[in-house]
């Protein structure tokens, strides 16, 4: 079989196809057929290393894990003892971010655990598109909600992997969205249902004379000085963070400054991979609430191309990797 990897953290380039044995599932554990997969800025950070001290956790030196990619949806191929609950044939995805990686490839082995049912409705390439950022989206708009109809909701780097997940899933529970990305983007978040859209290189949205309910922070641009302006009265922040020094801050000085000025601003636990999570993502992708845009299609000799797609910030919409 084969599988995209990679031996030591650097530009992309360093991304190869390799061929390896055919995985045998040990206890509780799941060989998926891998119907798609698809690229998130967290693979893309995976393989640089960046940042830096994220390298305690994913391998000092050396990448811990060889394997790339977390977005995976397929089908089971072979099942290892112990594994109730699944069997060849189903349909199943899943973030493999706390279990190895390894989504690029024919195959991939995983705990039976960290496998979710998919609805047969939703095609692969569908729903390769969402565990990852549409968690993450969903979990931020929690953390800042809950969203009740009518309130206004501001996606700050709304164009990226998360944002579109989160555009949509507060357009479902009927906020009045406001999205901000690059001026190259806004049709596409105009396209996704955003009410008003901002170009951040023109309008700072915590300098207007608008204020929104919720704040959702997917670009991490601001501090908690400037984001306070934004907040209506009683309003909610919550980060994605990409910056420790971003995080610590609204994770410290927020929850301060958010009683002094009778908002919400602070940070939430990520958790990936809840099959909670995934099960209301499949009920908003059932319903055609949440409608994935897929900007390219890539098979695995090509993923040195998906990730210098994913890195040039050209991407509308999520880069598929399909065996
Ligand atoms: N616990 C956590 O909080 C947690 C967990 C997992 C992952 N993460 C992080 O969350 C991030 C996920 O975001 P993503 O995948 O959606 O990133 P992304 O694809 O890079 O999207 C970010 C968007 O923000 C835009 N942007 C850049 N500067 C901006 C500004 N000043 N104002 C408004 N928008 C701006 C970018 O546009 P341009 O193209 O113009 O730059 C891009 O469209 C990743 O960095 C990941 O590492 C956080």
């Amino acid at each position: 079989m084969r599988a995209v990897v990679r031996d030591e953290y650097g530009p992309v380039d360093v991304l190869r196809v390799a061929a390896l044995a055919r995985p045998v599932p040990g206890p509780g554990e799941v060989v998926v057929q891998v119907g798609a997969a698809s690229l998130n800025m967290g693979d893309l950070d995976h393989v640089l290393g960046r940042p830096r001290l994220a390298r305690i956790g994913t391998g000092l030196f050396r990448p811990s894990h060889s394997r790339v990619g977390v977005d995976v949806a397929g089908t089971v191929e072979e099942t290892g003892p112990d594994v109730t609950g699944l069997r060849p044939g189903d349909r199943v995805w899943a973030d493999l971010f706390e279990v190895g990686h390894g989504a690029l490839a024919d195959l991939v082995t995983a705990p039976a655990s960290a496998l979710t049912p998919l609805p047969d409705t939703v095609p692969f390439d569908v729903a390769a598109t969402v565990p990852h950022s549409g968690s993450l989206a969903l979990q931020g708009l929690r953390a800042a909600g809950p969203i009740r109809p009518g309130e206004r909701v501001l996606v700050n780097g709304a164009g990226g992997c998360v944002g579109p997940f989160a555009v949509q899933i507060a357009k479902a529970r009927g906020a009045v969205v406001t999205a901000v990305d690059h001026g190259d983007k806004l049709d596409l978040l105009r396209e996704l249902g955003a009410d008003e859209v901002i170009d951040y290189t023109r309008e700072d949205f915590t300098r207007g004379d608008r204020q929104f309910d919720v704040v959702l922070d997917i670009a991490d641009t601001r501090s908690v000085a400037a984001l306070r302006r934004a907040l209506a009265p009683g309003g909610r922040y919550a980060l994605i963070a990409r910056r420790l020094g971003s995080f610590a801050e609204k994770a410290l000085l927020g929850p301060v400054v958010g009683r002094l000025t009778g908002t919400r601003i602070g940070v939430f636990p990520w958790r990936p991979n809840q099959a909670s999570d995934l099960d209301e993502l499949a009920g908003l992708l059932v319903a055609g609430d949440v409608v994935p845009r897929i900007d390219r299609r890539y098979g695995l000799d090509e993923a040195v191309e998906a990730f210098r797609r994913l890195e040039s910030g050209q991407a509308r919409g999520k880069v598929l990797v399909v065996p």
